[in-house]
């Protein structure tokens, strides 16, 4: 895909209802920031290794201005009385030539339903177009959900474990 800021497919969850992954968009400000209102404390622990419920105008900046080269970033976007909302979103960031981190957050009503499964794919699938050879991921040790979901991405997998996480590596190539 050449523009990836337009980046848009229609996928279903494990209900059957749809949910859009789309391109992150600089208007999605608002309903980012009502996710990260309805993510737990324990999902955001996950995603950023530590205790975070506010974000600074900053950080909230840098969230939003994705480039679609060394930034990429996806939502699954689904409607909830008739509203479009952000249930999860995933992006990476370029680290060296070829690799690249990741990272994910389903919104806690959202999670089980399979939409983890589909940013992955769409998030693989993207680094793959773009050239990349690995993705990497920093994992804390007991969060099953994302390590099972890395293991059955399909991809090579590497894991390295220290005193604070498990570091796994995609191979893409
Ligand atoms: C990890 C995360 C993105 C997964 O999203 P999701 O939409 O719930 O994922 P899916 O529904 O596609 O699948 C998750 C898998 O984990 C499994 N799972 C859920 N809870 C589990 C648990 N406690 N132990 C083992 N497996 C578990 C699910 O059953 C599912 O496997 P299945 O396909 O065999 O049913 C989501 O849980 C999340 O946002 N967590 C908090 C943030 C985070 O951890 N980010 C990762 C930082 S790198």
């Amino acid at each position: 895909m050449d523009d990836l800021s337009r980046y848009s497919v229609i996928e279903r969850s494990r209900a059957g209802c749809a949910v859009e992954i789309r391109a992150l968009r600089p208007d999605d400000r608002d309903r980012l920031l009502t996710a990260v209102d309805h993510t737990s404390a324990r999902s955001l622990y996950l995603r950023f290794f530590g205790p975070r419920r506010h974000f600074t105008d900053k950080e909230i900046t840098f969230f939003l201005n994705v480039d679609f080269t060394s930034h990429v970033a996806l939502v699954a976007v689904t409607e909830q009385d008739g509203e479009p909302v952000i249930a999860g979103g995933a992006r990476y960031l370029v680290t060296q030539p070829g690799q690249a981190e990741v990272a994910f957050t389903v919104i806690d009503p959202f999670q089980g339903q399979g939409i983890g499964g589909l940013l992955t794919r769409h998030l693989i699938s993207i680094a793959r177009g773009k050239g990349l050879t690995e993705l990497i991921a920093h994992v804390l040790p007991d969060n099953a959900p994302m390590l099972k979901l890395f293991e059955r991405c399909g991809l090579p997998l590497r894991k390295k474990r220290d005193a604070e996480a498990i570091h796994v590596t995609l191979q893409l190539t």
